[in-house]
């Protein structure tokens, strides 16, 4: 919006203001936040700055640098449903601003003192207005810049009840921590302060950049750890753009923290939206892990419908299916084309899970997430360098095997690095991926058992049988019953060991019993399959099938990991190799 052409603040007409979700706005202190800040958004500021006091509980000050209130509206933002942002149930359909329906600071008002002082970019002179719960308005000329300031104290004083329901000073200030932090990612052009308790806890420069603001709030935890997604470099259509930043899978988190979804810059709680992030990553990452990926989705907002809860961060979609396969093929085709093979030297690439960060711990928060620009700038090579990588598949062509350690894994040179395989993780990866793509064309080869076999499972495998006797049967085994809890095993997948095909049997059964949820029943079957006629670790393998191996992997889709989530390949780079022999 232009910041000298402002729309007027008008109440809204009955048919209007009786479509809105409306309900209980101001629950804490992070509303009140979330609400200030969206409302300073809106307002076109390109600096907010915000400081609580007791986590806001004690006081709240909101400062920006936006269009401002005219002296002859200021009281009506006060009222309810009068708001400048839309006009008519059309309007309604299509909301392109973060409020829209006028409730905020007559809700805010109603729990709480507001002295709110406003400068339109026109005006020479600002207004305050003081606001104090059942009391009149008082407005007053007041000298201050263009922007609006606003200081929210006594909050809930008159509702003893709802106070006491308030969480720590602690507690109340990691959530405004977290509202924060989301919309700076979210605009990472607008410069945003936050101060708790004297003490400045996120600080973004308002680059515009969306990964350094990200390394701004994150600060170390996500360096080089992380690579940029955008559905422009897939799609053509632009119907649908989804931007953001991927974590790489050898970062991984025990919550779904991390997992943050915007639709058109707006923070949004969608239960598909975070599966569909997961549910993609299944393959990328160990089991009951929880991927870190920041996805803005930009969407006409006639596609989206916002007014769903008084909150404002539930949303529903016009075409969910459209949006769960977009997101899905544009993660899948960033991470398969575009990760590198992890690097052994990286720490920052570290399989293990960075430790968790304890959002209530703000002296904790103070340290870890408001590094300086410098630093920033300092530390952001390894991710500069994926951002510039190449496509990884290639290297596979230059790779020359050089044999095999500790009987598990395989080791190959490669113009710039030593690569390390695991043979077990690749060859499943192999023998999964064929599986499936023979299941898809109905090709699956089974070799029949000279002797049929009788296998009498117990009565939970029984269970798992019965429910999935079609899936059993795609993947190449034949059964069929045999008396009341047995069955007659006549052929086995080709792919599987024919040592002892009852066993092979029985083990595919136990882990789909103990296997993950998240993906479809046949993968569950195939990398169950893959695993149990994978080579092992422990098994010595000839050079021809060492080059065999790693050409097949080569091929695979998914080269990076096994079909339960563990890498297959690392790198240690000639470059580490001189560092740690101090050539360099
Ligand atoms: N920081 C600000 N800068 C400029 N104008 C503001 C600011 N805060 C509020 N306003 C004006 O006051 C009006 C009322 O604000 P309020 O937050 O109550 O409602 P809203 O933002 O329109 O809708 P919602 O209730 O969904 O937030 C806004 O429409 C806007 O015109
Ligand atoms: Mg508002």
């Amino acid at each position: 919006m232009d910041k000298n052409n402002i729309n007027p603040i008008l109440l809204l007409p009955e048919e209007v203001s009786s479509k809105i979700a409306a309900g209980e706005v101001i629950e804490r202190p992070s509303s009140i936040v979330k609400e200030l800040l969206e409302n300073s958004i809106d307002a076109s500021s390109t600096s907010i700055s915000l400081e609580i006091i007791a986590g806001g509980i004690t006081s709240i000050y909101i400062n920006d640098n936006g269009n401002g209130i005219p002296k002859d509206q200021i009281s009506l933002a006060f009222q309810r449903f009068a708001t400048s942002k839309v006009r008519n149930l059309n309007d309604l359909n299509s909301i392109t601003t973060l409020g829209f329906r006028g409730e905020a600071l007559p809700s805010i008002a109603a729990i709480a003192n507001i002295s709110m002082s406003s400068q339109t970019q026109n005006e020479d002179f600002g207004h305050q207005i003081i606001s104090i719960p059942m009391e009149p308005l008082q407005i007053t000329p007041y000298g201050t810049s263009p922007g609006t300031s606003i200081k929210v104290s006594q909050i809930f004083e008159n509702f003893p009840a709802r106070k006491k329901f308030l969480r720590s000073p602690r507690s109340e200030a990691a959530k405004i921590h977290s509202i924060c932090t989301q919309y700076a990612i979210a605009f990472p052009n607008i410069r945003l302060k936050l101060i708790a308790d004297n003490k400045t806890i996120l600080s973004t420069s308002g680059s515009g950049n969306l990964l350094e603001t990200m390394y701004e709030v994150y600060g170390k935890e996500l360096q080089g750890k992380t690579i940029s997604i955008n559905s422009g470099s897939i799609y053509s259509n632009e119907e649908i753009k989804i931007e953001g930043i991927l974590g790489l899978p050898p970062l991984h988190k025990g919550s779904s923290k991390l997992i943050q979804t915007f639709v058109n810059n707006r923070s949004v709680e969608n239960r598909m939206l975070t599966y569909a992030i997961r549910e993609t990553y299944t393959d990328f990452l160990p089991h009951k892990r929880f991927p870190v990926a920041i996805i803005n989705i930009s969407i006409s907002p006639d596609q989206v419908d916002v007014n769903v809860h008084p909150t404002k961060s539930i949303v529903k979609f016009l075409d969910e299916g459209k949006i769960f396969s977009t997101i899905q093929k544009t993660i899948r085709t960033t991470l398969t084309e575009q990760m590198p093979i992890p690097d052994l030297s990286g720490k920052s690439l570290s399989i293990n899970s960075p430790k968790q960060q304890n959002l209530s711990d703000i002296s904790q928060i103070d340290n870890q997430n408001t590094l300086p620009l410098q630093n920033i700038a300092q530390n952001s090579q390894l991710t500069i360098d994926f951002q510039d990588k190449k496509p990884q598949k290639e290297i596979f062509d230059f790779l020359h095997p050089i044999g095999q350690i500790k009987k598990t894994y395989i080791i190959a040179e490669g113009p710039d690095a030593m690569y390390i395989i695991d043979q077990h993780a690749a060859h499943e990866r192999i023998l999964f991926e064929d599986i499936l793509n023979k299941i898809n064309q109905t090709n699956i080869s089974k070799q029949p058992l000279i002797e049929p076999l009788i296998v009498s499972p117990s009565s939970t495998y029984i269970d798992i049988i019965e429910k999935n006797m079609e899936t059993i049967q795609k993947i190449g085994f034949e059964i069929s019953h045999f008396g009341s809890s047995s069955y007659l095993l006549q052929a086995i997948p080709s792919t599987m060991s024919k040592h002892n095909p009852k066993s092979g049997f029985l083990k595919i059964i136990e882990s789909i019993e103990k296997s993950r949820e998240n993906s479809p029943i046949t993968n569950q079957f195939a990398s169950s399959l893959a695993c149990h006629s994978a080579i092992k670790a422990g098994d010595k393998i000839e050079m021809t099938q060492i080059t065999k191996l790693i050409h097949d992997l080569s091929v695979c889709n998914n080269f990076h990991s096994c079909p339960h989530g563990r890498p297959t390949i690392f790198q240690l780079t000639t470059l580490q190799l001189e560092k740690e022999f101090a050539r360099r």
